[in-house]
This record gives C-alpha cells, structure tokens and sequence, in this order.
C-alpha cells in the first residue's frame, strides 16, 4: 500500500505511540482489504461504548491509547451503557456506572466528543455528499452511505478510533464508487405510510439483501420522512448486513441498478408479515422508542401524546443529550416528565443492561431494537409510536 510521507511518519511513531498503533491497524486493514492508499477523512463516530460490550479489556485498550493519542478530526461517540448523569434514575447499578464512566473519562482524554449518540447526524455531526468518513455504528453508516452520500465502511470500534488519531483510513469498499452499485432491485408495491412500515420493510429487506445493495423502486417519496428513513437504515442493517440503499427519488445519488440485476417485489402481505413476524406474545413491562435515538420531531410527538396522562410501565425515550436540550427549549421535556416518563439520554434499550433489571417483555417501534432484545433473550412486542404511548399509559 502506497504511504504518503506524513504517513509513514506517523507508522515510524513520530507521533506517538497510539497514533502508531493506529497506523499499524489501518495499514494492516489496508492490506486485508487491497486497500492502494489511505484517504483523508472529515470525521468519525466512535462505536464500542457500553461497558456492557467493551469489557476491562476495552477499558485497558482505550487507556493505553489516551496515554499520548488525541483525535485529529471531529469524532463523536456513539450511545454508552447508561445516562451518564442520570443513571440512578434509570435503575443502573453503581458498580456498572463506575466502570462506564472509565471508559468516557478514556474518550474525553482522547479528544472526542462525548455525544453519545446513535445519530450524529441529528447532533451535528453531518457529513456532506461525497465526504469519505469513518463510521462505526451500523444504522448510522447505512444513514450516512445513503441518505447523506457520504462514503463509509462499517467500522468496528477499533479502526474508527485509529481513524479518528490518525484522520485516515484505508480506501476500498464504500468509498469507490464501483462498490456502491445496487445488487438487488426491490419493486415496492405495499405503500409503506408510516416509520414503523419502514422499518417492518427494511427487516425483511434486509433478509434478502444479505450484505448487498438494495435499490428500491415505488416508494412514495413524501412518505420517506428523516423519521421513517433512520428506521429503514436501522432495520436493514441489522437483519442483514446492508451498509447502503438507494431509493428511487428519495436518496442523492441518482444511479439506477445495472442491467440484469436481481429483483424482487415487496407487497402488502410482504410488509403485513414483516411486522407480526416482529412481535412475540406477553403483556410489556418496559416501553421504549429511539432506536436509532429519537428526532425531536419524535420528542414532539411523544409530548403531544403523554400530555397529561400517567403511564403505568416503565417508559424510555431514547435521545442524544442534544435533542433533549431542544426538547427543553421547546417545552417537550415538562409534558414527558410530568406523565412519568423517562429520558434515556447518552444510552438505549440495547446497550443498557435491562435484561439485569427484571424486565422481560419490551414494546417498542424500532425492528432493530426487536432484534437485538430477541438475541439477548428478552420478549418484544413491535408497534408504532402512538401506539407505544398507548400501551405505556394503559391501566394494570
Ligand atoms: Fe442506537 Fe441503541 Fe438502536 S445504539 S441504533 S438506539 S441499538
């Protein structure tokens, strides 16, 4: 692989040990990968965050690097195991928080940002068309590749923080443009409407696409809201291993799928199985929406939803510690609170240990929270926002 001259420096470790390291894991992908060269990037989002995932090992690996490292590009961090200030509230246990709160003192040595959030792009981290950045976080990478156009691969949490030292990372996949062509053509025929029908679609989507390219046709453009396209992207994503789609006047670049590529219709019994195919049976004892984290058009729904009710189960609203803050300036936040409800700021259902709180069956709009919970063994019962607000609010 071709090395500029400030590159090679910086695998010589004229800049220090971590960003050597850093180098020595992008070079090593690089090779992998048949990478020619490495590419500027603008940013990066840092994913491996949770205690829960990352471990003492993690916590020792991050501490080695913040010993000289230091972020050379704007980098932000993706949704931790907890609240970072209000974790009490949400019932996590100290000796958890105390290795959480490790791991940020960690990132924050390092010079990144401690957003945590699964949707930078919400908290301004917006890369533009053509930017190539180094993303870790399925549903955001999906978002970026292909609501945004930017040029990522799926990063794990190691190569995107050696991205973030070193502002590299190695060229292939993602970021040329002759892996970024549809491999599979998904004639919509179901009329999604609604967030949650986006995502149902992109659950079964994903299936078929495997880590393919699906290029969907039909869709109604003005029903492909930033709300229902974050769901798809999630959705997609964690079914199968998609890190880009196109949709046909909706997503920037305009390419058309190549001549003889695979189709596959999506009609309205695809999509009506796709969403009972996500719910189990049981009465929920936790509710919670914001996978990926909640839009604070989504805040605003909830607020006109909950105002002046009580809810009855346990209620998260998942949301990045920016768009709670707009949620206050706009007086979101009092309607939420007052109901009972919580914020779940900097965390989510899936990275947060629930499954050791005693919860057993979870409601929730998002198909890639289903999925995830489903895996660590607990029941899910799939439904749109307003009817998660519903069941959060029901009597006994
Ligand atoms: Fe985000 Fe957690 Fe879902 S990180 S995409 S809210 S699983």
């Amino acid at each position: 692989m071709r090395l500029t001259a400030e590159e090679k420096g910086m695998l010589s470790g004229s800049r220090g040990r971590a960003c050597r390291k850093s180098m020595e894991i992008l070079v090593a992908l690089g090779k992998i990968y048949g990478a020619r060269r490495l590419v500027p990037v603008t940013s990066v989002q840092v994913s491996g965050v949770s205690y829960k995932n990352l471990g003492d090992a993690g916590i020792e690996f991050l501490r080695e690097m913040a010993e000289d490292g230091r972020a050379r590009v704007k980098t932000t961090l993706n949704p931790a195991g907890m609240d970072l200030t209000d974790w009490r509230r949400l019932g996590i246990a100290p000796d958890f928080a105390a290795k959480q709160l490790e791991v940020i003192d960690a990132y924050r040595r390092l010079g990144l940002e401690i957003s945590c959030t699964c949707t930078p792009y919400l908290a301004g981290n917006e890369p533009r068309l053509g930017d190539h950045i180094a993303w870790g976080e399925s549903s955001a990478v999906i978002y970026a590749n292909s609501v945004l156009g930017a040029r990522t691969n799926r990063e794990g949490g190691p190569s995107a923080l050696a991205a973030s030292l070193t502002g590299r990372t190695p060229l292939y996949g993602y970021h040329l443009d002759e892996n970024r062509v549809a491999t599979l053509v998904v004639d919509v025929t179901a009329a999604p409407a609604s967030p949650e029908d986006f995502a149902a679609m992109g659950y079964a989507v994903g299936r078929a696409a495997g880590s393919g390219l699906p290029h969907f046709r039909g869709v109604e453009g003005r029903r492909a809201s930033l709300e229902a396209l974050k769901e798809l992207s999630a959705a997609l994503a964690s079914s199968g291993g998609v890190a880009m789609f196109r949709m046909e006047g909706v997503t920037p670049e305009t390419e058309g799928p190549p001549e003889g590529a695979e189709a596959i219709s999506f009609g309205r019994r695809d999509l009506a199985e796709a969403i009972d195919g996500l719910s189990d049976e049981g009465d929920p004892d936790f509710v919670s929406v914001g996978c990926p984290h909640c839009s604070l058009e989504e805040v605003r729904t909830i607020a006109a939803l909950l105002r002046e009710r009580r809810v009855t189960r346990e209620f998260w609203v998942c949301c990045s510690r920016e768009v709670k803050r707009r949620s206050d300036d706009a007086g979101y936040t009092r309607a939420i609170e007052e109901s009972g409800a919580k914020f779940a700021c900097d965390t989510c259902m899936v990275v947060a240990p629930i499954e050791t709180m005693g919860f057993r069956v979870v409601a929730t709009n998002s198909a890639k929270a289903c999925h995830y919970l489903r895996n660590a063994g607990l029941r899910v019962r799939f439904m749109g926002l307003e009817r998660c607000a519903v069941e959060a609010t029901r009597p006994g």
